[in-house]
C-alpha cells in the first residue's frame, strides 16, 4: 500500500516536473517571439528547447516545407549523427515526408534490427518521434526527434508533449513570418515616404536613401547589433521627415535665406520627432531624427547637446547627411569631389562631428565596391 502510494507520488512528481518544464519552455518561446526577431536564431532556440524538454535526445530537427521547391528543407539540425541530413526531403519520403503528407504524428521505437549492431551505429536512429507542424490545419513542416540519451523508448507522454510544442512552434513561426512580411511592407512604406520627401526638390533625389545606406555602413563598422542597424536604417530614411511641414519655396530657395527662413528650417528635426512620436513602433527612431543636427562641440540645434550626450545614431546620421549634402549637386553651388568632402569631414572631426564616426566613415569611403553600390542611388 505504502509502496504503491510512493510510486504514485513519484510519478505525479515526475509529471509535475515535466509540466513545469514544458510550461517554462512554452513561456520562453512566447518571450523569445518578442525578443528575438531573427527567425534563424529563433529556430535554433526552438530546437534547443525541444531537446531539453524531452530530457535530452541524440538528434532533433526542424524541417519546413519550401513552397518554391515543393520539398521539405531541414532548417535546423542538432545532434550527434555523422551524416547531418541537410538535403531536401520529398513529400512522402522517409518518416518526415510521410508525417508531413499525412499530417499525423509518427512514433517508432526499436527501429530495424533490435539489439546488437544498433548501439555502435550512430547514423541509424533506434527510435524516432515525428510530429507535423500545422498552421490553421495546413501543414508547414515537421518537428522530429530521435533517440533519447537515456536509451529509453519514446512514450505517449513524449508524444503529447511534442504535439503541444509543435502547435506552439507553428504559431510562433507563423507570427515570425507575418512579422517579417509586416516589416518588409513597413520598410517599403517608409521608403516611399522618404522618396516623396526627396522628390520635393530635384537636388535631393535619393538623398535619404543614400544617407540611410552610408549610415548603415558606418553602423556595421562600429559593430552595432542587427536591431540597432534596423533602427538606423529606418531612422536615417526618415531623418528629414520634418521638412514635410516646411514650404517648398523655402526649401528650394537658391538665394540666401533670411534669418527668419533659416530659423524655420531649423525646426525640422523637432517637427520630424513630433510626427514620428505617436507611432509606437517608430518610437526608438525619435532621438535620431530629433538630434541629427546637433554638433559634437555643442553648437548644433535644437538643444545644443554636446559630445556623447548626443544619441549615437544621430551622430552617425549627421556625418552621413553632411557627406551626402557636400557631394550632391545643389542649385547654389557645385558638387564637391569625394576626396575634398573627406578632407572637410576630417577638418570638422571633433568640432562638428564625432571623431570615431568620421574615422569609421573614412573606412566606408575607402571601400570602393561598397561606394559604387550606394552611388547607384544618385540621380536615380
Ligand atoms: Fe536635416
Amino acid at each position: 500500500m505504502q509502496a504503491s502510494i510512493a510510486i504514485k507520488n513519484a510519478r505525479l512528481y515526475q509529471d509535475l516536473n515535466r509540466k513545469i518544464l514544458e510550461l517554462n519552455t512554452l513561456h520562453d518561446i512566447g518571450k523569445s517571439m518578442s525578443l528575438v526577431l531573427d527567425l534563424e536564431k529563433l529556430l535554433e532556440m526552438i530546437i534547443e528547447m525541444t531537446s531539453r524538454v524531452m530530457g535530452g535526445v541524440r538528434s532533433s530537427s526542424l524541417i519546413l516545407f519550401d513552397e518554391e521547391t515543393g520539398k521539405l528543407q531541414v532548417k535546423v539540425y542538432k545532434g550527434v549523427q555523422r551524416n547531418t541530413p541537410i538535403e531536401a526531403i520529398s513529400v512522402g519520403e522517409g518518416i518526415a515526408g510521410k508525417v508531413f503528407e499525412r499530417g499525423e504524428p509518427l512514433m517508432i521505437n526499436n527501429f530495424g534490427v533490435e539489439g546488437a549492431g544498433t548501439e555502435s551505429d550512430n547514423d541509424t536512429p533506434r527510435s524516432s518521434l515525428c510530429v507535423p507542424l500545422k498552421v490553421k490545419e495546413k501543414p508547414i513542416g515537421v518537428l522530429s526527434v530521435s533517440d533519447k540519451i537515456t536509451g529509453e523508448n519514446f512514450d505517449e507522454n513524449d508524444l503529447s508533449m511534442l504535439v503541444t510544442l509543435a502547435s506552439q512552434i507553428a504559431i510562433t513561426l507563423n507570427n515570425a513570418q507575418l512579422y517579417e512580411d509586416l516589416e518588409a511592407s513597413y520598410l517599403s512604406s517608409v521608403r516611399a515616404l522618404a522618396n516623396s520627401l526627396d522628390a520635393k526638390d530635384a537636388y535631393t533625389r535619393g538623398h535619404s536613401e543614400r544617407v540611410a545606406l552610408y549610415s548603415m555602413e558606418i553602423g556595421k563598422r562600429m559593430n552595432l547589433v542587427p536591431e540597432m542597424l534596423k533602427t538606423l536604417h529606418i531612422g536615417a530614411l526618415l531623418h528629414d521627415i520634418g521638412k514635410i511641414g516646411i514650404s517648398e519655396a523655402i526649401l528650394q530657395k537658391t538665394s540666401r535665406l533670411t534669418d527668419e527662413e533659416y530659423q524655420l528650417i531649423k525646426t525640422h528635426p523637432v517637427r520630424g520627432a513630433a510626427i514620428i512620436e505617436p507611432a509606437k513602433f517608430l518610437k526608438e527612431k525619435v532621438p535620431l531624427i530629433k538630434y541629427h543636427h546637433e554638433r559634437f562641440d555643442g553648437n548644433g540645434y535644437p538643444e545644443g547637446l554636446k559630445g556623447e550626450v548626443i544619441p549615437l545614431m544621430a551622430r552617425i546620421v549627421c556625418v552621413a547627411d553632411s557627406y551626402d549634402a557636400m557631394t550632391s549637386k545643389r542649385a547654389y553651388r557645385d558638387t564637391m569631389e569625394k576626396e575634398s568632402a573627406a578632407q572637410e569631414l576630417l577638418k570638422c572631426s571633433g568640432t562638428q562631428f564625432d571623431p570615431k564616426i568620421v574615422a569609421a566613415f573614412l573606412g566606408v569611403l575607402s571601400d570602393e565596391a561598397k561606394m559604387k553600390e550606394i552611388e547607384r542611388y544618385r540621380y536615380s
